[in-house]
């Protein structure tokens, strides 16, 4: 490895006693390729086996944590039948000393018209056409989503994984409840910038108590965010600079936020002209461990994300074009590193059928070599 790219493969120590072998994160990725029922596939079990080496922690595509929560093809972690299959995965993702996290995720109002129940904080639609018109949770259905986290998380632990990530980004049901867009309530779950902040608490108090019981071995819990909505209302970085401040005092492992360009700008809610990723990096000091993630390809991009001060970086769509990143890194190939995918990389890098159909149905997602 080139001296000036050591900073990537420093090995980091969390606060809980787990250290991670490197600065390269696995971003949470969903294949869509798991069995009808929600069980983890041998395809999804290839893929991952194939991205395996390198990275110092894997967060794995979201697993629904109900099934009426779920999109068809997601991994589900709702039923203990299902942890012979996340137990495979977990040892999967082990194997060469990664740590495995398993990213719990309710979809609320993200589901498609077709679903038989959507439920969200409010019954508002997300702006994007075609959205389901979702029905305001009742505050039964609250408490059972909450502890259906914490049940979640359990199954995790049983199955061997290192932590979860609470998917509180891209629009899911955790980010929802904290949204002016999509929580109008007026109740003890919204109304008020706190109370919207009660759900995402909530589920996290519940999984922190399901650790305590049941981890024997230090075990993370991780939040992702997305630190902005375009929509009016919507989160603007004023109000994810609260929440930081909160969640950094609720006993997380570390915060991941969600961006798709590392570098990206706030839209609004702050007058600082840093980029959001700083911005949210220095608010929270040494409290927690901040991953950053978006367009993240060359070990010169990680270098300088790391540079910024950022302890991690995710790579997501990078580790499905070219899963032996770290490899070429550690063997002083950087200028091998596949930037591109092209038909007929499909079976080589191990990418199931659903994903690979959608990275060529959606021109601009992937850079595609035709
Ligand atoms: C195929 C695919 C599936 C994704 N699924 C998830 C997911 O399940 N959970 C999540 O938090 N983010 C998901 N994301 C977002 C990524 O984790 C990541 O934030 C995004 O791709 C930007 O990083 P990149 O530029 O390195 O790809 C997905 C992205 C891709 C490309």
């Amino acid at each position: 490895m080139k001296a000036r790219y050591h900073p990537i493969a420093e090995p980091l120590h969390l606060a809980n006693g787990l250290q991670l072998k490197n600065r390269i994160v696995m971003a949470p990725m969903t294949h869509s390729a798991s069995h009808p029922d929600g069980s983890v596939s041998d395809a999804e079990i290839k893929y991952y086996a194939r991205r395996a080496k390198g990275a110092g922690m894997i967060v794995t595509a979201g697993a629904t944590v109900t099934l009426k929560g779920g999109f068809p093809g997601q991994f589900a972690a709702d039923r203990d039948e299902l942890l012979p299959g996340l137990k495979r995965l977990a040892r999967t993702l082990k194997a060469d000393g990664a740590k495995a996290v398993l990213q719990l995720v309710h979809a609320g109002r993200k589901l498609p018209p077709s679903c038989s129940e959507v439920i969200s904080a409010s019954a508002v639609a997300d702006e994007k056409q075609g959205a389901s018109v979702p029905r305001e949770a009742t505050e039964a259905e609250i408490v059972a989503i909450i502890e259906a986290f914490g049940n979640a998380a359990r199954r995790a632990i049983l199955a061997g994984f290192d932590g979860v990530e609470l998917h509180g980004a891209n629009g899911f049901l955790l980010q929802q409840f904290f949204s002016p867009h999509a929580n109008r309530r007026n109740d003890s779950w919204g109304g008020t910038l706190e109370k919207r902040m009660a759900f995402p608490l909530a589920v996290i108090e519940t999984v922190k108590r399901v650790v305590k019981q049941y981890a024997e071995q230090p075990f993370l819990i991780g939040y992702r965010l997305s630190p902005e909505e375009p929509e009016t209302p919507g989160i603007t970085m004023a109000d994810t600079l609260q929440f930081c401040d909160v969640l950094a005092a609720s006993g997380l492992d570390y915060l991941h936020v969600s961006l798709n360009d590392f570098w990206s700008l706030p839209r609004r809610g702050v007058t600082d002209e840093r980029s959001r990723i700083t911005i949210i990096e220095r608010r929270i000091g040494h409290r927690l461990p901040v991953i950053g993630v978006g367009g993240i390809h060359s070990a010169e991009d990680a270098l300088l994300a790391l540079q910024s001060g950022v302890p991690l970086i995710a790579l997501g769509r990078e580790l499905i074009m070219e899963p032996d990143w770290l490899e070429k890194i550690a063997e002083g190939r950087e200028e091998e590193i596949r930037t591109t995918i092209k038909l007929g990389d499909q079976e080589a890098l191990a990418i199931p059928d659903s994903l690979w159909k959608s990275i060529w149905a959606m021109p601009g997602w992937f850079p595609l070599e035709v």
